[in-house]
């Protein structure tokens, strides 16, 4: 199987941004502009949007994702939600492993993985997030540390369930800085990525995962980064608050 094969996924993360009346108006202007995408449309809100945002999307092509969710089925957990909770509203993705959380709310690898565990049960599809920082790569080790993520966030996760999972490669110095991988620099650790899962898994789930690249994606460098061989698509954060934005890129995913 090659890139031509695989599901191109554009999905945006709004990270902690818009009230629901902003959300409405958003999703609405969004929706025409990628009625025809040749791609998967994700938007993964707020937990308070979910509900409009399932309304609003209802007959479309985009598809609602949640930003995090607890690893437990329900408890002693103030402040939570879990996969369960998401699933029941009719959310299907649920993204995994920002380096948000890492970076600001002591999210692990371990964390990770029993978070991804607790999606699948609940048969949701997971967005799971992998990157390095700038220190560690300018050390030299960003094929370790995504490797690692990579196969401790995939622990106890089956092949049939695999078929589930993206992965969004998010090299964390890019995030939100303006600052872009260059389409080489994602698509030599995508293809590790896929590598990495290629030993996991077989050739043949590896060559079908869909690798997303994230970080300061927008209007402009899309077209760029998914021409590559492995870049199958993106997790979008500032761009996927500009309906038009967005959807440029979404087209770009499309040829
Ligand atoms: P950015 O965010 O596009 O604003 O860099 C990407 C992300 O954090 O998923």
């Amino acid at each position: 199987m090659n890139k031509a094969k695989r599901q191109a996924v554009i999905a945006g993360n709004w990270k902690m941004n818009k009230t629901r009346p902003e959300a409405k108006a958003l999703i609405e202007e969004l929706k025409p502009l990628v009625k025809d995408a040749g791609c998967g449309v994700v938007i993964c809100v707020p937990y308070t949007n979910l509900e409009a945002a399932l309304e609003a999307t209802k007959g479309s092509n985009i598809k609602v994702g949640a930003e995090n969710c607890h690893w437990a089925k329900s408890g002693a957990f103030t402040g939570e939600i879990s996969a369960d909770m998401l699933a029941e509203m009719g959310v299907e993705y649920v993204v995994i492993g920002h380096s948000e959380r890492r970076q600001y709310f002591g999210e692990t690898d371990q964390t990770v993985n029993q978070r991804v565990r607790a999606a699948l049960d609940a048969g949701l599809k997971v967005i799971l997030c992998v990157g390095e920082l700038l220190e560690q790569r300018e050390q030299g080790i960003t094929e370790e540390i995504c490797g690692m993520q990579t196969k401790v966030a995939l622990g106890g996760v089956s092949k049939e369930e695999l078929s589930r999972i993206i992965i969004a490669y998010e090299p964390v110095w890019a995030i939100g800085t303006g600052k872009t991988a260059t389409a080489d620099q994602a698509d030599e650790v995508n293809g590790f990525i896929r590598s990495v899962v290629a030993k996991l898994y077989g050739d043949d789930a590896a060559q079908a995962l869909t690798v997303q690249y994230g970080g300061s994606m927008n209007a402009k460098n899309a077209e760029e980064l998914l021409g590559k061989e492995h870049v199958d698509g993106g997790l979008i954060g500032g761009a996927s608050l500009k309906a038009e934005d967005f959807s440029v890129i979404v087209k770009a995913a499309s040829k």
